[in-house]
C-alpha cells in the first residue's frame, strides 16, 4: 500500500493527523526536523506515541534542504498518492524576532514540497496548512474565503499567503491538485507550549502571573484538535477534480464561535480550580483583534462540523497537562 507523506509529523497537528491516518489503516511516512523552536522533548514524546504503530515510519529531515528532502523521500515518492504538508515555522510573535526562520521553512520548505509533489508520478492530492492570519486585521466578520487576504500584519501571515499563491500557480501550471486549509487557533492535549492557553495553564498551576493583552478583549475562534483532524481527513479524501482549470481549493477550519481571552482565562481557572494572577500589557505588534471563521464551504463540501466547546476542550487540555507536567 502506498504511504501517505506527512510533514511536521512530530508537531502538534501533524502527530494527531498521523495517528488518525494510522487508525484507519493507512501507511504513513512522517517527516520532521524536530527543531528547537519549542521543547524538542515534547516532539519526541509525540513521536513515541506513533513509533511502533503498524504502518508508521519516520525520517528526521529539514524540508528547506532540497537534497536532504529528496533523499528522505526517495523510496516513498514513486508510489505516493497523497501528501499532508503541515511542517512550518509557526507563531506570529516569533516572526518579528526571527523572520529568516519563516522564509526558510515556510517559503523554501513549501516550494520544495511543491517541487517533489510535481515529480511524484502517482500523486493525487497535496493538502497543506495555511492560517487564519492571512485575513489580517479584517473588520468584516466572519472571515470568508472570498475576503481579501492581501494585508498581512505579520511576516508569518505573509509567508502563509505566499504559500497559497505558490500552490495556486502550481495547480494551474502543472495540474498539481491541492487543498489549502486555513486553521484557526488550534488547541488541545499535546499542544504547543508557545500558545497562550498552554502558557496560561502552566502559570496558573505553578502560581505565577500570566500576561494578557489589551484587557483580554482580543478574540479568537479557538478550534479543538479533534475537529481540525476531522477537517484535514475530510479534505484529504476530496481532491479537486483532475480536469479543473485550477485544481486548488481553500477552506477555513475554525469553530465559528469567537471567544475572548478573558473567556479563555475563565475556562482555564475553572479547569485548574485556581485563579490566575493577571498582568495586562498593550497589544503586541502582529496580533489581530479578532478571528472568526466562515465555515459555509467547509460545512458544505467537507461535512465539517466542529463540536467541541472551549470549556470542554480546555478541560481536556488541563487534564492532559497535569499528567504531562508530572511525568
Ligand atoms: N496550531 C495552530 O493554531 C495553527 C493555526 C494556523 C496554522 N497552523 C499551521 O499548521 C501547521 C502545524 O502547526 P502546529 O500547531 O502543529 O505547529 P508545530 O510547530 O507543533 O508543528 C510543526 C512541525 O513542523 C516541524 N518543522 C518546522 N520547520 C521544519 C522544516 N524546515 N523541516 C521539517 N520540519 C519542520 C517542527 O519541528 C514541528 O514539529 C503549521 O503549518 C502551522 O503554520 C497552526
Amino acid at each position: 500500500m502506498p504511504e501517505i507523506i506527512v510533514t511536521g509529523a512530530a508537531g502538534f497537528i501533524g502527530s494527531f493527523v498521523t495517528a488518525a491516518l494510522l487508525d484507519r489503516g493507512e501507511q504513513v511516512l512522517g517527516l520532521d526536523s524536530l527543531n528547537a523552536y519549542y521543547d524538542p522533548a515534547l516532539k519526541q514524546a509525540r513521536l513515541q506515541r506513533l513509533a511502533g504503530r503498524n504502518g508508521f515510519r519516520f525520517r528526521q529531515v529539514d524540508i528547506a534542504d532540497e537534497a536532504a528532502l529528496k533523499a528522505a523521500l526517495e523510496d516513498a515518492l514513486p508510489q505516493a498518492r497523497q501528501i499532508v504538508h503541515l511542517a512550518a515555522q509557526a507563531g506570529v510573535r516569533y516572526s518579528i524576532q526571527k523572520p529568516e526562520e519563516y522564509v526558510r521553512a515556510n517559503l523554501n520548505g513549501h516550494f520544495n514540497m511543491l517541487q517533489v509533489a510535481r515529480e511524484a508520478p502517482h500523486l493525487e492530492h497535496l493538502v497543506y496548512a495555511s492560517s487564519s492570519s492571512v485575513y489580517g486585521a479584517s473588520k468584516k466578520a466572519p472571515f470568508a474565503l472570498d475576503d481579501a487576504a492581501d494585508h498581512p500584519v505579520s511576516l508569518y501571515a505573509a509567508t502563509k499567503r505566499a504559500d497559497e499563491l505558490l500552490s495556486i500557480s502550481y495547480a494551474r501550471i502543472f495540474g498539481l491538485r491541492q487543498t489549502g486549509l486555513r486553521f484557526f487557533t488550534v488547541y488541545g492535549p499535546w499542544g504547543r507550549p508557545d500558545m497562550a492557553y498552554f502558557k496560561f495553564t502552566k502559570a496558573v498551576l505553578e502560581g505565577t502571573p500570566i500576561e494578557t493583552y489589551g484587557g483580554g478583549a482580543l478574540q479568537r475562534d479557538f478550534t479543538y484538535i479533534d475537529d481540525i483532524v476531522a477537517g484535514v481527513l475530510a479534505a484529504l479524501d476530496r481532491p479537486p477534480p483532475a480536469d479543473a482549470e485550477e485544481p486548488h481549493r481553500l477552506y477555513n477550519l475554525g469553530n465559528d464561535r469567537p471567544e475572548s481571552v478573558n473567556a479563555l482565562v475563565t475556562a482555564i481557572e475553572t479547569a485548574c480550580g485556581r485563579k490566575a494572577q493577571r498582568i495586562d500589557k498593550p497589544m503586541p505588534l502582529g496580533d489581530v483583534p479578532r478571528t472568526w471563521a466562515d465555515l459555509s464551504a467547509s460545512r458544505q463540501d467537507l461535512g465539517y462540523a466542529p463540536a467541541v466547546t472551549l470549556d470542554e476542550g480546555i478541560r481536556r487540555f488541563v487534564a492532559w497537562y497535569r499528567d504531562y507536567a508530572q511525568a
